[in-house]
């Protein structure tokens, strides 16, 4: 005789009793800052740096199969960025991971400081999920307010905020690394950082450079400078730093005094961001260690971490998630966005669907939900493979009109697909009266074949930027082949060390 009862119990406490299915995937010792939904705003989108923020579900395999890619990459930004997770399982942090737009597992997004403080710039990272391609990814978009200092306008940049510090990297190399831009960013508003090519003879002459690269202080006022002469790595040059002015505290001090039964909470938040502020501030072993000498907080350890097969990536799709929402084209709800993804001098060609404003409740907009999801169609077909980046803008995007009226477009209430090129000043409409698949995808056939007529932007039109340095070349791993399949196993431990190195 069975006791089916039994066995039910049975089943049922083999269940329960599985450890660790709804625990965090990233364990405390994990070089992964784990962030909540309450803490995400204070360590995350308040901070001067730009972090990298994996949500994820305990139970999702992907999520699972990522973390030593991401625990790899993690290790390799520190100092220079911040490599977060947020488990979107806990109830807690459902809500925030909603809010997120979060629709499947894992969902990567890159947040970059913007103006101001608590509006960061966030987009999903889309890019394969190795070490490598992630730190590249994050990288890229470390905000650089290190000034390129010509002869032309030494004297200029010198003099100006005379009082304040500065500090001048001398080196032969073009592109500003990513570890001096993190320390420009640790000490924002206190040092201000400029950097000197070789070439620059004059320069090189006023301060005596013979050797690159050099780092020089100027504690402001008519102090003397001070020249580092240790390895150029974070944590010794941060210690040279502070000895003129502090790093900015990264997280910021809370304004309010913490309650007492909040204690807790804040002790929890300055242990998660430990590996941050260690990599990136700490002086505390400064004394007579050889920890600074030995960089240990960016040490470029590199264990070997059996990398993700880079063929299976491409079909590496989110789990599902039961949030219930429909996947959906990245949105640039705002003019900013639209503008900084889009409409620049320096942009790439956007497929963008221009909405009508969303239907009465209860109504379906027959056009406008055919298209994106045509447009949805194409961009998975192409998953993995190099397409430009369809967005949709909301009408409710202050911008959306203006970009109607400016490239002759019907009213404010017709679906329209455009695509445009900021960089080469031109853009194409889709005029067809389908807006199927077949058709658009079609279109956007032609387009990539650079086919069909080519309307010029009006003068005027697009955002200036700044005229920019060139792309900086270090972080351009040249160690993939034209699948983009990477090469080599020891590779990212080179093109890492060039990540802090390059000086
Ligand atoms: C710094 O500025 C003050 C006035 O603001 C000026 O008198 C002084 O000469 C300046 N020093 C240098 C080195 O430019
Ligand atoms: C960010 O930079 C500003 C200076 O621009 C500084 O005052 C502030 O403390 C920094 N915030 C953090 C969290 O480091």
């Amino acid at each position: 005789m069975v006791n089916t009862a039994a066995l039910v119990a049975a089943a049922a406490s083999v269940l329960l009793s599985v450890p660790g299915v709804d625990a965090a995937i990233y364990t405390k010792n994990s070089p992964v800052l784990q962030v909540d939904g309450k803490s995400y705003d204070r360590l995350i989108a308040r901070s001067n740096h730009t972090s990298i923020v994996e949500f994820y579900a305990p139970w999702c395999g992907h999520c699972q199969n990522l973390k030593p890619a991401y625990e790899k990459a993690a290790r390799n930004l520190a100092g220079l960025a911040k490599v977060a997770a947020i488990n979107c399982d806990d109830e807690m942090n459902k809500p925030f991971c909603g809010r997120m737009g979060v629709q499947g597992f894992p969902t990567l997004k890159i947040v970059k400081p913007g103006k101001k403080p608590g509006s960061p710039f966030v987009d999903d990272y889309q890019g394969a999920r190795t070490a490598k391609a992630i730190v590249e990814a994050v990288v890229d978009k470390i905000p650089n307010h290190v000034k390129r200092v010509q002869d032309k306008i030494l004297d200029e940049w010198l003099s100006d905020n005379n009082g304040t510090a500065k500090a001048i990297l001398f080196t032969d190399k073009s592109p500003v690394s990513a570890l001096l831009r993190s320390l420009a960013i640790d000490y924002l508003g206190s040092i201000t950082f400029g950097q000197v090519r070789k070439s620059e003879e004059k320069a090189v002459e006023t301060f005596g450079i013979t050797k690159y690269p050099t780092l020089v202080v100027l504690p402001g006022g008519d102090k003397d400078g001070l020249v580092y002469d240790g390895e150029m790595k974070k944590e010794g040059m941060n210690k040279f730093l502070s000895q003129i002015a502090s790093p900015n505290p990264d997280p910021a001090p809370q304004q309010a005094k913490p309650k007492k039964d909040s204690k807790k909470d804040a002790k929890k938040d300055a242990k998660a961001s430990s590996s941050f502020s260690k990599a990136s501030a700490s002086h505390e072993k400064a004394e007579g260690s050889s920890a600074a000498a030995r960089g240990t907080a960016i040490s470029l350890e590199d264990e070997p971490t059996a990398s993700p097969d880079p063929n299976v990536v491409d079909e590496d799709t989110p789990t599902p998630i039961p949030i219930p929402k429909t996947p959906e084209l990245p949105s640039l709800a705002t003019a900013d966005a639209l503008k900084k993804e889009c409409l620049h001098t320096k942009s790439q060609t956007c497929v963008l669907a221009l909405l009508p404003p969303p239907p009465a409740e209860g109504q379906v907009d027959e056009a406008a939900s055919t298209a994106l999801k045509s447009l949805l169609e194409v961009k998975s077909k192409h998953a993995g493979r190099k397409l430009f980046p369809f967005y949709s803008v909301p009408a409710s995007n202050d911008f959306a009109s203006n970009l109607r009226t400016s490239l002759s477009l019907k009213g404010a209430d017709a679906l329209e697909i455009i695509v445009l090129n900021g960089k080469r000043g031109w853009y194409k409409h889709y005029t067809g009266t389908s807006f199927a698949q077949a058709p658009v995808e079609d279109w956007i056939d032609a387009v990539r074949m650079g086919e069909g007529k080519k309307a010029s932007l009006p003068e005027g039109f697009l955002e200036e930027l700044p005229a920019e340095e060139p792309r900086k070349e270090p972080f351009v791993f040249h160690v993939q082949d034209e699948q983009g399949n990477d090469v080599g196993g020891d590779d990212l431990k080179i093109e890492v060390e060039e990540v802090h190195d390059e000086l």
